[in-house]
């Protein structure tokens, strides 16, 4: 005969968190606090599994704890170094699940044929809790052995673990429509930048590239190397509302069409600090045609009062403007453009930045080449495919495998 104890109608409030905190023992807040750690470092619900059923058997003192499909009718996962035979996990999951119902605390008097792991030894307890996970699963831990008997409060313990486990995945749900909705408003922008002057098709895309491999150079840390990406391919965004009759325009510019010109990093500014989640990018792309000296513009700031991811993107934006072909001149010559930076460094260029142009410049001429005529929508793709971890802002991948 077994004794059971089914929690099915216990809803784990806030009180009972603090009785559960009050009748557990350290091991098993220790379990919950690493838990918790690794929840938040985490960004794939399937290694989180492996990482509940850990917490789990740390919190409860199991001898091991399994996660059992119905679905497929099999073990999917296993925490512990006791392995029992397939049939073994079918057969106590069936009966476990017949005996309990929807959750509870599994103590046969005596020793069962079904509590038995051949060359093991016997079941003495086990812990069952329903899930999906997402299909329909049992959650069981076993106790073997009459040293640690598992009972109400392992319950208790598993059932909050698993529900820290569930609420992670509707955070990473959330997160991952969110980060879905954000690189749809980049495309949107990238593609109308480009429809709107197709001769400079793939620009934004090489000094993203470019402004990130000036980035590493300059040792930032990955997440600024990231928004350096974004910041990159945003940066002319505002050359949406330049009128086509300037943009266009073949010619040198009159100087109220250069003054129109002159508009497009505030109107960029505009049009992205109205998408909160970019608004962050704004003084990059506000600033990326400030001069060092002092004589740039929207606002004529210099040295460090420049964001240095301005800076960084003003020496990527002339880097690519000057290997590339535009409507009236050709490319310019390597030996020309490394005279022009080696000029402009400290007046119209951060000297720092210009340093670490000469340093990966070969790798910077690669990318003006390889990347002509690339699409912005293929390079946003690749950087939405990646895994990485959200800190309190979106996080942007440099696409792995470009050798920016
Ligand atoms: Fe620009």
């Amino acid at each position: 005969m077994n004794t059971t104890v089914d929690f099915l109608n216990t809803a784990v409030s806030p009180s009972e968190c603090v009785r559960l905190a009050n009748a557990a023992n350290d091991a098993a807040w220790d379990a919950l606090e690493r838990f918790l750690q690794q929840l938040r470092g985490g960004r794939h619900a399937r290694d989180q599994y492996s990482e509940a059923l850990a917490a789990i058997r740390e919190a409860t003192g199991a001898s091991f704890v399994f996660l059992y499909s119905k679905h497929i009718d099999g073990v999917l996962e296993v925490d512990g170094t006791i392995k029992a035979p397939t049939t073994w996990y079918r057969e106590f999951s069936r009966t476990v699940a017949a005996c309990l119902g929807e959750g509870g605390v599994w103590q046969p008097e005596e020793p069962t044929r079904v509590g038995t792991i051949s060359g093991v030894g016997s079941v003495e307890s086990a812990v069952f809790l329903p899930v999906e996970a997402p299909r329909p699963a049992y959650l069981i831990a076993v106790g073997l052995g009459e040293d640690r008997r598992l009972q109400a409060s392992d319950f208790r313990a598993m059932r909050v673990i698993w529900r820290l486990q569930l609420a992670h995945e509707q955070h990473l749900h959330l997160y991952d429509k969110l980060r879905e909705t954000l690189f749809g408003i980049v495309r949107c922008l990238s593609a109308a930048i480009e429809a709107k002057d197709p001769l400079t098709s793939g620009h934004s895309e090489r000094v993203a590239r470019i402004a990130t491999r000036l980035g590493k150079e300059m040792k930032l840390a990955r997440g600024e190397i990231s928004d350096l990406y974004l910041a990159g391919l945003l940066h002319d965004v505002g050359k949406i509302g330049i009128r086509d009759d300037v943009l266009l325009k073949p010619g040198p510019l009159s100087p109220s069409e250069a003054a129109h010109m002159r508009e497009h990093p505030a109107l960029g500014e505009r049009i992205i600090e109205s998408v909160s989640r970019l608004a962050y990018l704004c003084p990059a792309i506000r600033g990326h045609h400030e001069r060092i000296d002092g004589r740039g513009y929207p606002d004529g700031l210099a040295g460090e009062a420049i964001p240095l991811m301005a800076r960084i993107l003003a020496v990527a934006d002339s880097c690519d403007a000057m290997m590339s072909d535009r409507r009236y001149r050709s490319a310019l010559p390597r030996e020309k453009i490394e005279a022009i930076f080696w000029d402009g460094a400290g007046s119209a260029w951060d000297a720092r930045v210009v340093e670490a142009f000469f340093t990966c410049r070969n790798e910077l001429y690669e990318v003006c080449s390889r990347g002509l005529g690339q699409s912005v929508y293929m390079a946003v793709e690749r950087a939405a495919g990646g895994d990485q971890s959200h800190a309190g802002r979106p996080a942007f991948r440099v696409p792995t495998g470009a050798k920016v």
